[in-house]
């Protein structure tokens, strides 16, 4: 029999775990004709799968873009192709100035590259219309890889329109995935060995897919449906917004037996002149509320949030009343990041005045200390405690693995067991970002 001699594809990921997601669905979608190689040299397709949340997102991919024009050179059946958010909201500027993009594909639009890459004419490719239900149906097909803790996308894109975010313009408005395309993934992913299911979304809590029997569910229903699944032992979702913290959910944490104690729930801001300037719908008394209702089901969660420092208009008394939540809250763990500007959001076109890049750091760096002193806080709670630990991969020394607890900390510790495996550990010492412990 004729070997098959498939074409080497390298694709880079930049940005959030969908984007991961998206890149190995891709990678999927074309294994009957694609291999894929580690190194970009080797290559004869090159994918830069972007993200355009924060500042200098272009400028990184025109850098990387640079060094690819001398891979070019030496090879002109190299293609060149720009996916995710950078190409869904530059492409069309993107390929005009730099001629050695073969294709831009918006991310509604991988269900397309398989004709992409069969095009044998030079002409270059515009893909950046919103397909999400042609991406949902054609690209998640098969599942090869997977990984004992996986991510599965259940929602996409995002109508909120805070006003600092250009999610709901790289991404599209808000779609969720049927309850038994999801039911069907997950099972797979089982069968494969998945022990830990992550549910993604931009908006994952605003979930609103439809059941076998036609009806309307929300993400407590669909997760409830999932802890049916036999051998899938935990499940996460992200990212959540207050708004959609609805009661159900809220009550699941106090009952069930397979959602882990965590829930990143970012609220951006303490100031509610701030909260409503950035469209976020919510007040710092109502976040609070609902932190105080989920720590009343279940004592021991674990809550983790995003914040923006330096967004246009905030005052030292606004960023004080940041300060004041998060000291009511400690949060066990947390991102904070310098509000950056981004093209075509409502945020940069205010008149109001931002801080100096000066003052942004010296804020930043008094939250991240005050969020780094709780998390240390929470992690050395742990220790002479005994958790259970699922083995997720090799860590650097000898005879150590990594894994995680259910409340998502990170563990090193020596073990005889492999990965895919759960082990209980006793943890002996803590760092912020993770865990030592011994079996
Ligand atoms: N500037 C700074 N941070 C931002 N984020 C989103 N947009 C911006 C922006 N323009 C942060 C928010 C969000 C996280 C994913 O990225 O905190 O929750
Ligand atoms: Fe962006 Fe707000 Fe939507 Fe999150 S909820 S993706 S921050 S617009």
């Amino acid at each position: 029999m004729k070997e098959i001699v498939k074409d080497k594809i390298y694709i880079k990921t930049f940005g959030c775990q969908m984007n991961n997601y998206d890149s190995d669905r891709l990678l999927e979608s074309l294994s009957d004709t694609h291999k894929k190689v580690i190194n970009p040299e080797e290559a004869d397709i090159i994918v830069l799968n972007t993200c355009h949340i924060r500042e200098k997102a272009a400028e990184k991919i025109y850098s990387e873009v640079g060094k690819i024009k001398l891979l070019k050179k030496n090879n002109d059946k190299l293609k060149l192709i720009i996916t995710g958010c950078v190409a869904q909201a530059e492409g069309k500027a993107m390929i005009k100035r730099q001629p050695i993009i073969d294709a831009v594909v918006g991310p509604q639009m991988y269900h397309k590259f398989p004709g992409i890459l069969k095009k044998k004419n030079s002409k270059r490719v515009i893909k950046l219309d919103f397909e999400h239900d042609k991406k949902f149906n054609e690209l998640r097909g098969k599942r090869i890889i997977a990984n004992v803790s996986s991510f599965v996308t259940i929602q996409e894109g995002c109508d909120k329109f805070c006003s600092f975010c250009v999610v709901p313009f790289t991404r599209g408005s808000e779609i969720s995935r049927k309850e038994e395309d999801i039911i069907k993934e997950v099972s797979m992913l089982v069968s494969l060995g998945c022990k830990e299911v992550i549910l993604l979304g931009q908006n994952v809590n605003a979930y609103h897919g439809i059941s076998s029997k036609n009806q309307e569910i929300n993400l407590a229903s669909l997760i409830i449906s999932l802890e049916n699944i036999k051998g899938l032992e935990r499940i996460s979702y992200t990212t959540s917004h207050p708004k959609d913290m609805n009661i159900d959910l809220i009550n699941l944490h106090g009952i069930s037996q397979k959602l882990n104690p965590y829930l990143h729930l970012p609220v951006q801001s303490g100031s509610n002149k701030i909260l409503k300037s950035m469209n976020r719908k919510y007040t710092s008394e109502q976040y609070l509320k609902i932190i105080e209702n989920l720590r009343r089901k279940n004592p021991n969660i674990a809550i983790s949030s995003d914040f923006i420092v330096g967004f246009p208009g905030e005052t030292k008394n606004d960023f004080a009343q940041t300060i004041k939540l998060v000291k009511e809250v400690e949060f066990a763990q947390a991102y904070s990041f310098k509000y950056s500007r981004r093209p075509g959001t409502k945020s940069s076109r205010m008149d109001n005045k931002e801080i100096t890049l000066n003052e942004k750091n010296e804020r930043l760096l008094e939250l991240q200390e005050l969020l780094n002193k709780h998390q240390k806080k929470f992690n050395n709670n742990f220790i002479n405690k005994e958790v259970r630990v699922l083995i997720k991969g090799k860590g650097k020394k000898l005879n150590q693995y990594r894994g995680t607890t259910k409340w998502m900390q990170v563990v090193n510790f020596e073990s005889k067991k492999t990965v895919n495996s759960f082990e209980n550990v006793k943890i002996t010492k803590s760092s912020n970002n993770s865990l030592l412990g011994e079996v």
